[in-house]
């Protein structure tokens, strides 16, 4: 590794900004190139290559977005910081979402423009170093944890590169899931894989704190801002500074709460109760939800603006039915870690017959329902393997003639069911049929969107669709493709 001071490029058309930049950053100990427009700054990165790009979004010749996607497009290292006019939430998520590392906006606050660079470069915040470490980065024992996230089929390779990719920013992104499927492992593998692994994730639980007690969990309080707040102390956020804050439930926070969160993910800092200075802090924030937000923002239970926010990058975890290809992977990474946990050597392994068993059977409950299941049958089978009758599962399933029930049960004559084919059917009449439709939907939508290579139009086109409707379609799913 050299041990030359990384090197940056300021796009700024305004003079005085870049100046005033530059000597912020040269301060920093920084080398630092600069340009008035897009045209330069290309002529500059295809000179020679920079730790990080700082641009501003409105340039004399094209926008800083254009740069972005040209940066993208050319596969450079470089990590991008767009600095855009304030109040611009549009802007700021179309350069998160068009690959930008992070955003600031105008009037840039100096000493918060030191730290996004300096976490840029993957420089942690002075108190945070200094700080030992409460969970050392693993040492080589047991498996990453994308490498937990097992499974060969294409929607769960298609999560491991988007997380792949996603890691690598601060853009907030929001795992949305049904209950089970993997949406904590999901936003730990994020954390994991980003320039932030080694500092801390903080997972909250948005649903499990009485709803008085938010602010001063999330913000922290000051001794004596309340009876009972004998010393100051720490919410979430200061916690979690220099990682990544998890908020999990995020559809079970209330309103009041959710104007808060909003506000501190705009100025980046919080103020504790009881304090009257803020602290800036710099945390990623990823989220998760088994419910469907857009239908909450909908409903008036979830602020639009926050959503916004939080669903810059959107990472859907596939229930385990649309994966079945994966329940012998998934299964025998499940075995050998309940095995091992309760001292049995080697694992147990699944039958043939067990394991189409179980691709019979609709996991409502998904990768969890699926751990607690084995757990059972490991108990049960008491042996090196584990057969059909070890599952704990209706007799029904232990044969193959479900399909006709299943139709009986739907009251749906043969000829209704081959456009869904691919699809598994609810062992029962689902509870939530309008909910059930909307999965059969998106599952056709995805896979059309699949075929054309995300590319809208053609998808469109191939369901006798036009744009607008696969789009107003998309957007009352909330599936989002990147663009094309
Ligand atoms: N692809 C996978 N491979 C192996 N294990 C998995 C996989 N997905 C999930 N798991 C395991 O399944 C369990 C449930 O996962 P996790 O807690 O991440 O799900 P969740 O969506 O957050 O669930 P909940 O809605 O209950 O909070 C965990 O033990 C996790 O390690
Ligand atoms: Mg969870």
């Amino acid at each position: 590794m050299s041990t030359a001071p990384p090197r940056l490029l300021v796009v700024d058309d305004e003079p005085d900004l870049r100046t005033l930049y530059e000597l912020t950053l040269l301060r920093e100990g920084y080398e630092i190139d600069s340009a008035g427009t897009v045209a330069e700054a290309l002529a500059h990165l295809q000179a020679r290559q920079y730790s990080a790009v700082i641009t501003d979004m409105k340039l004399p010749d094209q926008t800083g977005l254009a740069l972005l996607r040209w940066m993208d497009q050319a596969g450079r290292p470089e990590k991008a910081i767009v600095i855009t006019a304030f109040g611009s939430a549009e802007n700021a998520v179309e350069a998160l979402k068009a690959g930008a590392y992070d955003y600031l906006t105008k009037p840039v606050d100096l000493r918060q423009f030191r730290l996004v660079v300096g976490s840029a470069l993957g420089r942690q915040p002075a108190a945070r170093a200094a700080e030992p470490a409460s969970a050392p980065p693993r040492a080589g024992a047991g498996p990453s944890t994308a490498q937990r996230l097992v499974g060969e089929s294409p929607p769960i390779r298609a999560v491991r590169a988007l997380i792949d990719k996603v890691g690598r920013s601060m853009a907030p992104v929001l795992v949305q899931g049904e209950s089970g499927t993997g949406k904590e492992l999901v936003a730990r593998a994020i954390h994991d894989h980003g320039a932030r692994a080694g500092q801390r994730f903080v997972a909250v639980n948005c649903g499990a704190i009485p709803e008085n007690l938010l602010e001063a969990e999330f913000f922290g309080y000051r001794k004596g801002a309340f009876t009972g707040a004998n010393e100051d102390r720490e919410g979430f956020f200061q916690a979690a500074d220099g990682g990544t804050l998890f908020l999990d439930e995020i559809g079970d926070l209330p309103l009041a709460m959710q104007s808060k969160l909003l506000r501190v993910i705009q100025e980046r800092s919080v103020r504790p109760v009881g304090a009257t200075a803020e602290t800036p802090i710099n945390v990623r924030i990823v989220s998760a939800t088994h419910k469907d937000l857009a239908a909450e923002v909908a409903a008036g239970r979830f602020r639009q603006d926050l959503f916004y926010r939080l669903n810059v990058i959107q990472i859907r975890v596939p229930p385990l039915r649309e994966r079945l290809e994966d329940l012998g992977l998934i299964s025998a990474r499940l075995l050998a870690r309940i095995a091992q946990d309760a001292g049995v050597s080697p694992p147990p392994q699944l039958t043939e017959a067990a394991l189409q068993t179980l691709a019979r059977y609709g996991f409502p409950g998904n990768v969890r329902e699926l751990e607690n299941l084995l757990h059972r049958a490991l108990a049960l089978a008491g042996g090196e393997w584990i057969d059909a009758g070890d599952l704990g599962l209706p007799d029904t399933l232990l044969d193959d003639n479900r399909c006709d029930s299943v139709l009986d049960a739907l009251e749906v004559p043969m000829t209704a069911a081959p456009v869904a084919d691919g699809l598994s059917l609810p062992e029962q009449l689902p509870t939530d049929l309008a909910g059930y439709l909307d999965e059969v939907e998106r599952a056709i939508l995805l896979r059309a969107l699949e075929q054309h290579r995300f590319n809208r139009t053609a998808a469109a086109a191939s369901l006798g669709l036009s744009l607008r409707q696969i789009r107003y379609r998309m957007a009352r799913l909330a599936i989002s493709v990147g663009e094309n």
